[in-house]
């Protein structure tokens, strides 16, 4: 296994990743791409490699299979677990097949470390039946309250928020 610092370069995975983290396939799509045309999903990555933003790839063999990164957002365009201007939110994902690896685990920590650094707290927003959150909850993030909302599939997402400081 290995994880190392997501580049410019990586855009492409990072679309990818996107697809399966938006859980993508259930509103009827069957690529990537067809994130382009939805900016409440393509703000996670268009244009990525821009100021604040920090990602981690991941994978097997030299081959990535996995990302989770960073980006910041404002109150004129807030992503799914929008708390304030100076809070990034984070997204991830793996390949359905690499799933239950401890890749997962792996991208997170290694971003975080890295997140810690640079900002005082990270956010996401999550599926209340989405078994990541027990990955959140082991690192610290806790539920933001009265977050709760209904997501595009019609079930209930929560905002998750983990303060370094
Ligand atoms: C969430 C995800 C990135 C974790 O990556 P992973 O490589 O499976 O992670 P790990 O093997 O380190 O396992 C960590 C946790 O991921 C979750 N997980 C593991 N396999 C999973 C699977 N097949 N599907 C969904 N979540 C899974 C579990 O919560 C697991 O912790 P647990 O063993 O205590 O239950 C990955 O499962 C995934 O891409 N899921 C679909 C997209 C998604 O839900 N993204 C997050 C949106 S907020």
């Amino acid at each position: 296994m290995f994880v190392r610092p997501a580049d410019t370069a990586d855009e492409k995975l990072l679309w990818s990743m996107l697809y399966e983290a938006s859980y993508a396939h259930e509103n009827g799509m069957d690529s990537p791409d067809q994130l382009r045309d939805v900016p409440t999903l393509a703000h996670y990555v268009e244009g990525w490699g821009a100021a604040g933003d920090l990602g981690v790839v991941g994978g097997f063999d030299g081959v990535p299979v996995g990302a989770a990164w960073l980006r910041l957002f404002g109150p004129d365009d807030p992503a799914y677990g929008f708390v304030d201007a100076d809070t990034p939110e984070l997204a991830i994902g793996v390949a359905p097949e690499c799933r239950g690896t401890g890749l997962g685990t792996a991208l997170m920590s290694a971003l975080l470390d890295t997140a810690r650094d640079r900002y005082d707290a990270v956010s996401l927003s999550v599926r209340l039946e989405n078994p990541a959150r027990r990955l959140y909850q082991r690192l610290g993030f806790v539920d933001v309250e009265g977050s709760d909302k209904v997501n595009l599939a019609g079930t209930t997402s929560v905002t998750m928020v983990l303060r370094f400081r």
